[in-house]
């Protein structure tokens, strides 16, 4: 599902974007716990993170990360809950964790600037019931080009400059269709990887260390909770 900015906001991200792009090529920043020991702020080289702090200082981009926080809220209540109170708990419980925005539920945020085209891919590190969101800008003929492709649902969706969709990216194979050379397509994707909800769930501690240590009760209470996942994420997804 998709919405679109009105035509002020979009001049002040659209120039946002610009700002960036031009300081360095395409670049991110994230902060999650995929692959790491525990959660942690992504550490980066200096020019991705000059390109970040560029990005970030424009009130556009605040605005943004806001917005899509507030359609997350409006489309999926219990899991934009569940976002919002994880990444409280993990900041509240380690305080060297910078989260990237304020009033923004995801944990990490990509940037890709001017031919911002991937290949097919699922993003596995994400929460497996999640949305991600995805915000496209440019200058680009939508109908021609930049469409979002949901390859498991047999469907390409137009994607104009301007819009944020929010989908399960770890669920659906993905991609999106590339743009004429002469047009540019920027995009910011919001997301938050699974580990931070497992480190959340096992009391702040890997999978390993809370297996280790876990008494008999608790541990019934962990698989039972793992074998209902689907349908935990089932429930989740809803409205209401
Ligand atoms: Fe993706």
């Amino acid at each position: 599902m998709g919405q679109q900015l009105d035509s002020a906001n979009r001049a002040g991200i659209l120039n946002a974007f610009s700002d960036a792009a031009t300081s360095a090529a395409p670049r991110y920043f994230i902060d999650g716990a995929g692959g790491q020991v525990h959660p942690a702020n992504f550490s980066q080289l200096k020019a991705d993170e000059d390109t970040w702090n560029v990005f970030w200082a424009r009130p556009e981009t605040q605005k943004l990360a806001r917005r899509v926080d507030y359609l997350f809220k409006c489309y999926f209540p219990r899991l934009h809950s569940l976002y919002t109170n994880v990444l409280a708990d993990l900041c509240k419980n380690d305080p060297d964790l910078d989260p990237n925005f304020e009033g923004c539920c995801f944990a990490a945020s990509t940037l890709n600037f001017e031919h911002a085209v991937s290949v097919p891919h699922r993003d596995s590190k994400n929460l497996v019931c999640g949305e991600c969101a995805v915000h496209s800008e440019g200058s680009f003929d939508h109908k021609k080009g930049g469409h979002l492709i949901l390859w498991d649902l047999k469907l390409i969706v137009e994607f104009p400059p301007g819009c944020t969709a929010l989908f399960p990216s770890a669920l659906l194979r993905h991609s999106n269709a590339s743009i004429q050379a002469s047009e540019s397509c920027h995009s910011m994707t919001f997301y938050s990887a699974s580990g931070l909800f497992r480190w959340r769930h096992n009391n702040y501690m890997s999978d390993k260390d809370f297996l280790a240590g876990a008494p008999r009760e608790q541990l019934g209470k962990w698989n039972e909770h793992r074998d209902n996942l689907w349908q935990t994420g089932l429930d989740l997804l809803q409205s209401l």
